[in-house]
């Protein structure tokens, strides 16, 4: 399972790359707005801090200027993965660019027939918003079930992005399930690495090995 950032704050993303474990970035307005920064700016320091796709979202709706957006967002870097949101002229925009050869994510996805259709448009990812489901009373991961489902009934190569991560469970249950990629909020990931009897199990071995007098390095 891949791990992106859901994050345009640069030193965020800095410290997660750092681990190795960082397989990408997903930013979107709203993220570049908490950023505070010219977004050109951010997102070409962005794509040079990691190798992975970095989703930059056009702002247009209708498909002539979500594609002229597109193609100047696409200058940023090669990593630069387009994001448009789940509407037909996001989808018209998605089928140009993929026969362009340019990564696109389908943003904005709340039903399992809106993915079908972005994997029937080549989307190469769909990013179906898990949290905002829970939100409103419906289950974001049955959602994410449904489309590894037809997905996997018909071989799409759409990777399936879960979105909307609002804590560590999330991200089990999306792996549970066979999601390809969960982008999570930095202080969600930063959760996953801990667990109390760690904490507990290691203070009592430092504790043990000062008692013993060993040490490892001379
Ligand atoms: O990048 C899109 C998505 O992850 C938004 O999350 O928490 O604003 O619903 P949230």
């Amino acid at each position: 399972m891949k791990f992106f950032v859901d994050t345009a704050m640069i030193d965020e993303i800095r410290e997660l790359e750092s681990t190795g474990l960082l397989d990408g970035v997903t930013t979107n307005p709203s993220l570049i707005k908490q950023s505070g920064r010219p977004f050109e700016e951010v997102l070409k320091e962005i794509c040079k801090a990691t190798k992975g796709p970095v989703s930059a979202e056009v702002v247009a709706v209708d498909h002539q200027t979500m594609l002229l957006e597109a193609r100047q967002l696409a200058t940023i870097a090669p990593n630069i993965a387009i994001k448009v949101p789940m509407t037909v002229d996001g989808l018209k925009t998605c089928k140009v660019l993929r026969d362009e050869g340019v990564m696109v994510n389908v943003t904005l996805c709340f039903s399992a027939t809106q993915a079908l259709l972005a994997a029937k448009v080549g989307a190469s990812f769909i990013s179906p918003f898990v949290g905002r489901l829970d939100d409103v009373s419906q289950d974001g991961m049955a959602l994410i079930a449904d489309i590894r489902l037809i997905y996997d009934n018909y071989g799409f190569e759409t990777e399936i992005l879960v979105a909307s991560v609002r804590h560590p469970a999330h991200v089990l249950e999306a792996a549970r399930i066979g999601a390809d990629i969960a982008t999570v909020p930095a202080a969600v990931l930063r959760k996953l690495f801990l667990h109390p009897l760690t904490d507990k199990g290691l203070k009592a071995f430092l504790r043990d090995w000062k008692a013993s007098g060993n040490r490892i390095l001379s």
